[in-house]
């Protein structure tokens, strides 16, 4: 969304105040432009960092000064009780969406402690500042997937969690504050159990944007190979977009609740991966088994000939057991029969549309021309990516 939209006169102003934690990441981005829109004053907590990390959210920033101003930003950390609890006091919101987190599995094992620290008991410190506080809000707390581990696809609500990493764990422990505030405290807090969901904006070490930029990479000659670890794991990959949605859906409900949101389809790393290069103009193929396995180029399409240096045979993939994990999460499939009865909803984009959205904006970005079919897919659907959540839901 373009600031002048935001400014625009004939927006509804709700005087409803949000807070969102993680304003900076994938999720807070999109939830901004999408509350905003529905004439929410955003307010987001940011780190002081020393170069700048609020890259996703820049298009929207309208400096306070400006009269009608409705996006404000406040320095804080979720390892600081302190800040939080004189944020939510002064602030007042009436809904607190808190998205903030050392949300990649992978560094939690690096990290344990840190990732307990901000993951799981940045969310007591949030729930604690509110409770403390005495205000009236609602709270969203950014559960996740991830904590239904080992336990057996699909997964729903009722599933057993089984966390397989220390992220995982966290996310658990801050899923039963968020119940034990709910019940102790009578709190409207509402845990949204969210399968992965993707987009450009998604952090670059995640998967999905990782094959993405490389595949851009690979074709514009800025990179030789991308290394991967495990190809077999399935995820239940949905856009981003959609999913923040589903985060106000939930906070507009009359009873408080806890929802888990997904496609219903769930696809393997190699399948994003084959995909991700078909959509490009490179067929893949796999030689080799375990660690040794290699992809190589099969063949081009007649259009990216003349476009790359690539050619047929040669190795654009290989395994780099750095990126295994002790624990692996193998396959999560969600089962969205409360989310679809209760809050009405269901994703719009597909797999394969996910993955020609984000392989054409990272094509797009490292300067390769494509069709742009998949920005032609939101436009069909109501979803605008550069303009948009206005149209969602
Ligand atoms: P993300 O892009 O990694 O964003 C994380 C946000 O948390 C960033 O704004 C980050 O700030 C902020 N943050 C990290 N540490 C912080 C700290 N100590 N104090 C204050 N803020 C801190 O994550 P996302 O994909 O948008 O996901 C949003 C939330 O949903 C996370 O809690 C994640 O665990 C959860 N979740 C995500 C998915 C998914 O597939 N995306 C699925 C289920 C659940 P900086 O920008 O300064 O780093
Ligand atoms: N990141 C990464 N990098 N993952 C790889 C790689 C690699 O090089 N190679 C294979 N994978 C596999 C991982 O082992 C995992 O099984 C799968 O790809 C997805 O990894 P990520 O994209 O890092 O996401 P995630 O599923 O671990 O976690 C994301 O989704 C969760 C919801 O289920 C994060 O967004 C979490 O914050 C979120 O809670």
């Amino acid at each position: 969304m373009e600031a002048e939209d935001l400014k625009r006169e004939d927006l509804p102003h709700t005087g409803r105040k949000a807070l969102i934690t993680g304003i900076t990441g994938q999720d807070g981005s999109y939830l901004t432009e999408f509350l905003l829109s529905k004439g929410y004053e955003v307010h987001g907590l940011i780190r002081r960092a020393s170069t700048f990390n609020t890259g996703r959210i820049d298009h929207i920033y309208v400096d306070p000064h400006v009269s009608d101003a409705r996006l404000f930003l406040h320095y804080g950390d979720l390892a600081d009780s302190g800040q939080l609890t004189h944020l939510i006091y002064n602030i007042r919101p009436d809904e607190v969406y808190h998205l903030g987190a050392q949300s990649h599995v992978r560094v939690s094992f690096d990290m344990p402690e840190f990732s307990g620290n901000i993951t799981g008991l940045g969310t007591t410190r949030l729930l604690e500042a509110i409770r403390r506080s005495g205000i009236n809000t609602r709270f969203y707390q950014a559960s996740s997937s991830e904590m239904f581990g080992a336990s057996a696809p699909p997964q729903n609500e009722k599933t057993p969690f089984y966390p397989r990493s220390p992220y995982a764990a966290a996310k658990v422990y801050a899923y039963w504050m968020t119940v034990n505030y709910r019940e102790g405290y009578n709190m409207f807090a509402c845990n949204g159990i969210l399968f992965n969901h993707e987009s450009p904006r998604r952090g670059e070490t995640f998967v999905t944007r990782k094959i993405t930029r490389a595949v851009a990479g690979i074709i514009a000659g800025k990179q030789d190979k991308l290394y991967l670890g495990n190809l077999e794991a399935r995820r239940d990959w949905g856009f981003a977009p959609e999913y923040v949605v589903c985060q106000w859906l939930m906070l507009q409900q009359d009873k408080p609740a806890d929802y888990a949101i997904g496609t219903g389809e769930s696809h393997s790393v190699r399948d994003f991966v084959e995909l991700a290069f078909r959509y490009a103009g490179i067929e893949i193929g796999w030689e080799g088994e375990g660690v040794d396995e290699k992809g190589i180029v099969r063949s081009l399409s007649p259009d990216l000939r003349n476009m790359t240096s690539v050619n047929v045979g040669d190795v654009i993939l290989e395994i780099d057991p750095k990126y295994f994990r002790p624990t692996e999460v193998e396959y999560l499939l969600a089962d969205t029969s409360k989310a679809r009865e209760m809050l009405g909803w269901e994703p719009k984009v597909t797999f394969k549309e996910l993955v020609r959205i984000m392989v054409e904006s990272d094509m797009e970005l490292a300067g390769v021309n494509l069709s742009f079919e998949g920005k032609k897919v939101l436009e069909e659907k109501g979803i605008n990516w550069t303009k948009n959540v206005q149209t969602v839901g």
